[in-house]
């Protein structure tokens, strides 16, 4: 074979090269790049024959049939139950409860269809513990502890499964690719063989992915536009609140959420979840301010934390766990450009209760009032509350859904509001420039 007939493949990201290199260009991974031999003659493809096409009009009128998985609170993530022969991505830091939720939910969808459980991460007298503890006796369920790809395939069509949770994705490799499961090659070739697999034979997969710190599904983002659902389990591990967001569905609305509490027999659902994120104590410290956060239909109340400390070598320091640390930045820039407050000097740390992950801008009041706050030492009233979209002018602007979270703030007790309306609780003070929030602590 002449050499041009093979090029080098890195095992860890996927990168391709002509030449044999000890480093990957792509990823930095040493000693990764295996040799593969290219394909050189073309498929043969003797007679290509047309397809039938299909008219949209005789689709007109069918509805997608769905499932309930038997807990309300994941068919409301799911936009209302989940649509067979779907390919599921369910994805959560490690420790957050994506097993003890999938065990769950293989058990109630195992009451009407043959249901497999593969776990390349536990044996099964682990998950028959979890089982146990869980509560759940189930005839049709059935267990794997596997990890590789070829075998896995194989003994779903022996089950005769109709619906496979499988835990999880970076716990299995192909036999055909060189490289160690989850490494980003055989985490990308594993989901296309399983969805090929899925939709020809018209299965259910519903897949576990760990996320890795900065909060991406370990492994390549190509992940998620192969599936046709996404749905991340969020919340403090500490903490006993979890929530279920999807981030993409190919079946339905993505802003429904779902919440569930971790208890001593698995993960349960929670209906009035509108407080679940609250930290329970009996005042507000300095640089804490409460804002309500919109997810679909549902109204969150979150406390937003914040510290300010001298900077004592380099650069200030700016932290942010459960909000957007790009949005941090930017707030603070406004309250030094527009309020004058001094924090060149000043480390910023901020911190949203409950292990709550807020993407809605309404909080960006909240977040300046609690930095001033934090800064000034001087606390806001337990039952306030700041709603308020940032303008990089320093104006505050109107958040959407005013009313729906206002009804939920009233339902619960909440008095006192700041925004820029100036009306809606019974007594509000008006924020329209970003300087009035720094005149409140002065
Ligand atoms: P697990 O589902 O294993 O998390 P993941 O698969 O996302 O890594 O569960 C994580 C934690 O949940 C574990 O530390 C123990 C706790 N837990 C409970 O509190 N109650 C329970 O009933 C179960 C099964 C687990
Ligand atoms: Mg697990």
């Amino acid at each position: 074979m002449s050499k041009k007939d093979t090029f080098f493949v890195c095992s860890n990201c996927g990168f391709e090269t002509l030449k044999w290199q000890g480093k990957c260009d792509s990823c930095g991974a040493w000693n990764s790049l295996t040799e593969q031999v290219k394909e050189l003659t073309k498929k043969a493809h003797a007679q290509v024959n047309a397809k039938k096409t299909s008219s949209f009009a005789e689709l007109a009128g069918k509805k997608t049939q769905r499932i309930s998985t038997g807990m309300g609170e994941f068919d409301r993530a799911l936009g209302g139950g989940l649509v067979p022969a779907s390919f599921v991505l369910l994805g959560g830091e490690p420790g957050i409860g994506k097993s003890t939720l999938a065990l769950q939910l293989a058990a109630n969808l195992s009451a009407n269809q043959q249901t497999l459980y593969i776990s390349g991460e536990e044996s099964f007298e682990q998950v028959a513990l979890r089982a146990q503890r869980v509560g759940f006796q189930s005839e049709k369920l059935e267990f794997l502890a596997e990890r590789n790809l070829e075998v896995i395939l194989e003994s779903i069509v022996n089950a005769k499964a109709k619906v496979v949770v499988l835990d999880s994705i970076q716990t299995i490799s192909s036999l055909d690719l060189p490289g160690v499961a989850g490494s980003i090659s055989q985490v990308r070739e594993c989901t296309e063989r399983l969805l090929e697999f899925a939709k020809g034979k018209g299965i259910t997969i519903i897949l576990i992915g760990h996320v890795t710190k900065d909060g991406s599904l370990a492994g390549p983002k190509t992940m998620e536009h192969l599936v046709d659902t996404v749905l991340y389990l969020e919340g403090e591990r500490e903490g006993d609140f979890r929530i279920l967001k999807s981030s993409k569905n190919r079946f339905g609305p993505v802003n429904e959420v779902g919440v569930f509490e971790m208890r001593e027999d698995g993960l349960q659902e929670v209906v009035n979840s509108a407080e679940s994120f609250l930290s329970k104590q009996a005042d507000l410290a300095p640089g804490a301010c409460i804002t309500a956060v919109c997810e679909g239909s549902r109204t969150f109340f979150v406390e937003i934390q914040a510290l300010t400390t001298t900077t004592n070598f380099g650069y200030p320091k700016r932290l942010a766990s459960g909000f957007s640390l790009n949005r941090l930045q930017l707030i603070i820039a406004i309250l030094t450009r527009h309020a004058g407050l001094k924090l060149d000097n000043k480390d910023v740390y901020l911190k949203v209760s409950g292990g709550f992950k807020i993407d809605d801008p309404a909080a960006d009041l909240a977040v300046a009032l609690a930095i001033c706050s934090a800064s000034q030492g001087k606390a806001l009233d337990k039952h306030s509350l700041a709603l308020g979209e940032l303008a990089l002018s320093g104006e505050v602007r109107k958040v959407r859904k005013l009313e729906q979270r206002l009804k939920e703030a009233e339902r619960l007790g909440y008095r006192k509001l700041f925004s820029v309306e100036a009306k809606g609780l019974s007594e509000n003070i008006r924020i329209g420039q970003i300087p009035d929030v720094l005149k409140l602590f002065s």
